[in-house]
């Protein structure tokens, strides 16, 4: 395996650290797993991915038709059997875990399946780590929405408090203690095994279509001129393009093949502080790309508490990881819209997916 120093995750090393090895993928079917899932097969990598079925409407996963490129298991991660099973035949080298109930209001709604979902779930899956003695690296996904959150100005750090007012929140912030019993009673006695948990904040990009995020929400407004409602639109977020966190999980996973010891732990994945823009700003900048919709204000404040301040400190990813931003906020929105405007006008979704992925790993990048 080639070292990775200096310049980040790029396409070359991509191919040199994942070409031909096995790689474990939860929640590929969902926004960022179809993108994760996508490059891996791009680089060569033999990718199974396990997860419940594309929730209804247009889905990336379908849209790339990744079940023809990679091995594709419909199963949910509480039903410890069935993921045990899936893992163990496989055989993974590197696991990306991502599944989950990943939406803040469905939280509100559904907690027991929430909790359920990335606390046991999350359980599961480092119980199937645990049985397959192949995994050598495991990249545990949990949110920047994991820390206690205080309201203030600061970038939080991976040592910060973990907490969480609404049931997704601190269902993420369960997911983290698991993780920390599970690596200190069972993964760090595999000295070739290397885990680490990523936090990263609000991910935009093409092919997302939750309800409830920001970004799908001006498209669905957009495709027929309507109207996107913001209860919210002085809320800050750490917006950064999907490939963004992405590059991190990659690079992180190599470096844990790499020295499983010296990269075990947390790290926090989001754009620099001065990228960070309000709820109001992206909406409107996502609208004027897309070229129809309009903004609208609601004067009734949301009746569901979301926290209003919340940034990364990354300076551990940059020093330790040498992982660096690579698109600013403004490009981060370009490029979303680009993707979205091209389904709208016809183009073939995988190229638009892959022009993306060339671009942002391009070896000169
Ligand atoms: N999108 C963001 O802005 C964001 C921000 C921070 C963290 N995250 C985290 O990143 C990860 C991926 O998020 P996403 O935006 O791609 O979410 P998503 O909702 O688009 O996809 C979720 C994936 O998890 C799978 N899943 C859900 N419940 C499952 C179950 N019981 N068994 C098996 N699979 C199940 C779904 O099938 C889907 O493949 C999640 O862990 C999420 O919490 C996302």
């Amino acid at each position: 395996m080639g070292a990775v120093t200096g310049k980040g995750m790029n396409m070359e090393l991509l191919r040199d650290a994942f070409a031909g090895k096995r790689v474990f993928v939860t929640g590929h079917t969902g926004f960022k797993g179809s993108w994760l899932a996508f490059i891996l097969a791009e680089a060569g990598a033999d990718v199974m991915g396990y997860a419940l079925p594309p929730a209804g409407g247009p889905s990336h996963f379908e849209l790339l038709q990744l079940s023809h490129r990679i091995a594709h298991v419909e199963g949910d991660i509480r039903d410890g059997a069935a993921l045990d099973s899936a893992m163990m035949a496989f055989r993974p080298e590197f696991v990306f875990h991502l599944a989950a109930q990943a939406l803040v209001k469905e939280s509100y709604t559904d907690p027991v399946t929430t909790f359920d979902t990335n606390m046991m779930g999350s359980v599961r899956v480092l119980d199937a780590v645990r049985r397959t003695e192949s995994v050598r690296s495991l990249v545990y996904v949990t949110s920047d929405k994991c820390y206690a959150n205080a309201e203030w100005v600061w970038g939080y750090r991976e040592t910060d408090r973990l907490g969480g007012r609404d049931p997704y929140s601190a269902s993420k912030a369960a997911a983290e203690i698991v993780f920390s019993a599970y690596t200190s009673s069972y993964l760090s006695s595999r000295p070739d095994l290397g885990a680490a948990s990523a936090r990263a904040g609000n991910v935009i990009g093409g092919g997302d279509w939750a309800a409830d995020r920001i970004v799908p929400d001006c498209v669905r407004a957009a495709a027929d001129d309507g109207v996107i409602q913001l209860r919210n639109p002085e809320a800050t977020r750490p917006w950064q393009h999907v490939l963004e966190p992405l590059s991190g999980y990659l690079l992180l996973a190599v470096r844990l093949r790499q020295q499983p010891q010296e990269f075990a732990g947390a790290w926090n994945f989001g754009p620099s502080s001065s990228e960070v823009r309000t709820v109001r700003e992206v909406a409107t900048t996502v609208i004027e790309w897309l070229g129809r919709g309009r903004v609208e204000i609601v004067g009734t404040p949301p009746t569901l508490h979301e926290a209003n301040l919340l940034q990364l400190n990354c300076d551990k990813a940059h020093q330790c990881l040498d992982w660096h931003p690579r698109w600013n906020v403004d490009k981060s929105l370009e490029e979303t819209a680009e993707w979205y405007r091209g389904m709208q006008s016809g183009a073939d979704p995988t190229a638009l997916t892959r022009t993306q992925v060339v671009e942002y790993f391009g070896d000169n990048a």
